[in-house]
Parts: structure tokens; sequence; C-alpha cells
């Protein structure tokens, strides 16, 4: 029987939640298997309190009895599991590939611990082989994705079948070629001077550790600082 190394390394995250926690929810399918374990504990008696960063994990953690709390009544949250796209030996990640980058990064921020859940066909020497989310407003896009484009990229906006791909914030979806970021912290900050850009998938700094579930059956764990 084959391993299913997404659910291996998520079930081995939600390890880390103990009774009494506010939890932030990651979205996508590696973060499934964390919110199925979560609610399978939370059913045989753990207390927990989370919040989601989609509609899609908010609808899973209700169905499964979750306890559920808006954002605006807690001030932060303890630990957060989510997915990612890439993430590399300094814990870099990119995100965004399932269109929640921008809750994600709000919920992830706001907790004192981030793990990240990922098979190891996720784990790159240099991030960039994944096109980059960058999620944008709909205002003058045109304009923005010629800008990103000056980045060295080949940026193209996210559709969804004839549609263009909206995200839970009503916002656009430019996925970004980059095939190599040289650095990161670099290309953060060019992002963050474009005007029409909302927030992008990098995320540098924010994960406090990696749980890599590998196809023979082993995990890795990449150990970093927690942020705040
Ligand atoms: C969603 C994300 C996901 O965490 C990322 O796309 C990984 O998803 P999956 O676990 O399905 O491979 O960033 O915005």
């Amino acid at each position: 029987m084959s391993v299913n190394v997404k659910q291996l390394a998520a079930e081995k995250a939600v390890e880390y939640v103990q009774d009494g926690m506010k939890v932030g929810l990651g979205t996508g399918s590696t973060a499934y298997w964390a919110i199925r374990k979560l609610g399978e504990r939370v059913q045989q008696g753990l207390k927990i309190t989370a919040v989601a960063t989609s509609r899609a994990s908010e609808d899973q953690a209700r169905e499964l009895g979750i306890p559920l709390v808006a954002f605006g009544d807690i001030d932060s949250l303890d630990l957060t599991i989510d997915g990612a796209d890439e993430l590399d030996g300094d814990l870099q990640l990119i995100k965004g590939g399932g269109g929640a980058l921008l809750r994600e990064k709000i919920v992830a921020m706001g907790s004192t611990r981030m793990i990240v859940v990922a098979d190891e066909s996720k784990a790159v020497q240099t991030l960039g082989k994944f096109p980059l989310p960058v999620e944008i407003v709909p205002f003058a896009w045109e304009w923005t994705i010629a800008k990103l484009a000056m980045l060295g990229c080949n940026p193209e906006l996210r559709r969804s079948g004839d549609e263009l791909y909206k995200t839970d914030n009503g916002n656009y979806i430019a996925d970004c070629r980059f095939e190599v970021i040289a650095s990161a912290p670099e290309l953060a900050l060019s992002l963050q001077g474009i005007s029409g850009v909302v927030d992008h998938g990098l995320f540098i700094g924010i994960a406090s550790m990696a749980i890599i579930g590998k196809n023979d059956g082993s995990i890795e764990i990449i150990e970093g600082e927690t942020h705040l």
C-alpha cells in the first residue's frame, strides 16, 4: 500500500496541538489532513478554538465540530498548520497555489508558531519553479501585470474555467513564473513596492518548522525560529 505522504506530515503536525490552544487552519490538500485529524482529536475531547484561512477550510472545520472564532474575538494564535507549494532549507516558502495566500499570511503572522506540512516534492534548493502567486486588485490590473513582468517573470492572470479567478477577498491572482528566485527577501520588497499588489505568496521568516512527509514513509523535520 502506498503511503499518503501529505497525511503523514499533517498528522505529525497535529501532535503539536495542545489543550487550550488557539489554532490557525491552513488551506489545501495537505492542510485538509491536518484539519481532519484535529477534528478527530476534538471529538475525543481536545479543547481548542480555531480560525480558518479559507471558506473551504472553514466549512471542513465546521462539519467536524472544531469550534471556530472570529478574528475580532482573539488577538493572537498559538499555532498555525498550513501547506506550501515550495519550501527551501531556510523555511522560505511559496504559498498561494490554492489562492488563499493573503488570509494565510495574516493568520500565520498572527501566530506564535507556524508549522508547514508538505510532501517531499515541495522541498527545493531554490524557490521559483512554482509560479509565484501574487494577489492584485482588479482595478488597473493590466498596469500591475506589466510592472510584475518588469521584475523578470512571466505573469499570467489565474483563470477558473472561462472566468478570471477571484480570491475570497474579491481580488485577482497573477501567477508569476520566475524559474529561479535568487533572493526571496529582495523580490518581496520589490513586490511590496507595486501599488496594485495586495500581497504575494513569499513567506519569509514566518514558518518556524517544516514537517516533510517522504515517500519511504519517514518524516523530515526542519526547525527554524519562532517569530513572535
Ligand atoms: C493555498 C496554499 C496551499 O497551502 C498550497 O497551495 C499547498 O497546497 P497542497 O497542500 O494542496 O499541495 O498555499 O493557498
